[in-house]
């Protein structure tokens, strides 16, 4: 791949200017001695969770995400000139949508490490994204911008444009924005970020891998259906599906009316689990769990044998509510489980946790 991206289509709005911001005190601080050199920085970006909400990004609908506590850390250390070291397509992308925003980067060695499964569904790339965005602003002595959806939409143009997938905003804004003990209700058609308490108590969250790796490149499950959802829209004379209603989503052609209808009962979904939330009904909350799988499944058709062999096993296991997570075909099942009852061995806790971060 050249230096320009091979296209595709823009997320959020095109013109992606970020006002990079001398960082006074550390440029000053650090420049004195070290001269053209540039400084080393070191970033943590952590995968995420989406408690409920899927397939709703592309869609301007909502979503309720965490980030939680295994992801990516990114090394850079000062070097002569260049910058090496890293997987090609994410370094050499990064580092061209933060030139295009202005930031001036200085050379640097890389160096990624990760506590989190590739390919389960928990938006390994979204944190090395997110991790090498932070690293590469640090080690240049620069500041990102205090707002972090700008941040979001720079890491998911490097995701679509370079990277090649076609995804929403969902990976980079729970990613970038999460924090302690909350997940983060998501409206994407404006972009709103709120905060809401996941006191889990004795309860616990697990994603348990279902042993396929999932994929969301061109031609993957993930963008055929993004796709009809595009057609969907098109047909409702409508620019996302957020709009829709069920009897009009009704009039289409199938499997078209289907992924209309998960999308639009999936968004009710997320407002319900978050009343639930608010008044500690977690019981509510593994219904709900099990209502989107079974949307996912039999109205959004994403699933897989895999997926649901896994599921079957979780709700064996005493899971209050099991359901496919991210984007489907393939990846993790996320699970929740009541006080005295035992996930079976693989399954991962998930709590939430603090987003991107510089470490030093
Ligand atoms: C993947 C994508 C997200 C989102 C989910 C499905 O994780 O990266 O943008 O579309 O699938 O909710």
């Amino acid at each position: 791949m050249g230096e320009r991206p091979p296209g595709g289509p823009l997320l959020g709005r095109p013109d992606g200017a970020l006002p990079p911001q001398r960082a006074g005190a550390r440029a000053h601080r650090l420049g004195d001695h070290l001269g053209t050199q540039g400084i080393g920085a070191a970033a943590f970006g952590p995968g995420r969770a989406n408690l409920i909400g899927e397939h709703t990004d592309y869609n301007g609908g909502l979503s309720l995400a965490f980030a939680l506590q295994q992801g990516v850390t990114v090394t850079a250390e000062p070097r002569s000139e260049g910058i090496t070291g890293g997987p090609a397509v994410f370094v050499r992308g990064m580092a061209a949508e933060l030139r295009a925003a202005g930031f001036e980067l200085q050379p640097v060695e890389l160096t990624v490490e990760s506590t989190l499964p590739e390919g389960a569904g928990l938006s390994s790339s979204a944190a090395l994204e997110t991790a090498l965005c932070l690293a590469l602003i640090g080690a240049a002595g620069l500041e990102p911008p205090d707002d972090r959806r700008e941040l979001a939409r720079l890491c998911s143009r490097v995701e679509n444009r370079w990277v090649g997938a076609r995804t929403g905003l969902l990976d980079q804004i729970a990613s970038l924005m999460g924090e302690e003990g909350h997940a983060l209700r998501i409206d994407f058609r404006t972009l709103e970020v709120v905060r809401i308490p996941l006191v889990l108590g004795d309860w616990r969250l697990v994603a348990v891998p279902s042993g396929e790796s999932h994929s969301l490149a061109a031609g993957s499950g993930y963008d055929r259906r993004r796709a009809e959802c595009e057609r969907a829209a098109e047909l409702l004379g409508l620019s996302s599906l957020r709009d829709a209603t069920p009897e009009t989503a009704a009039d289409l052609p199938a499997p078209l009316d289907r992924r209309v209808r998960h999308v639009l009962e999936e968004n009710d979904r997320v407002e319900t689990a978050i009343a639930a939330l608010e008044r500690s009904d977690l019981a509510e909350v593994g219904r709900l769990l099990d209502a989107s799988h079974r949307s996912l499944r039999d109205l959004y058709e994403a699933s897989t044998d895999a997926v649901e062999r896994t599921v079957e096993l979780l709700i064996a296991a005493g899971a209050a509510g099991a359901r496919m997570m991210g984007g489907g075909f393939g990846g993790s099942v996320l699970a929740l489980f009541p006080p005295g009852a035992e996930p079976h061995v693989g399954a991962l806790e998930l709590r939430p946790s603090r987003g991107a971060h510089l470490l030093h």
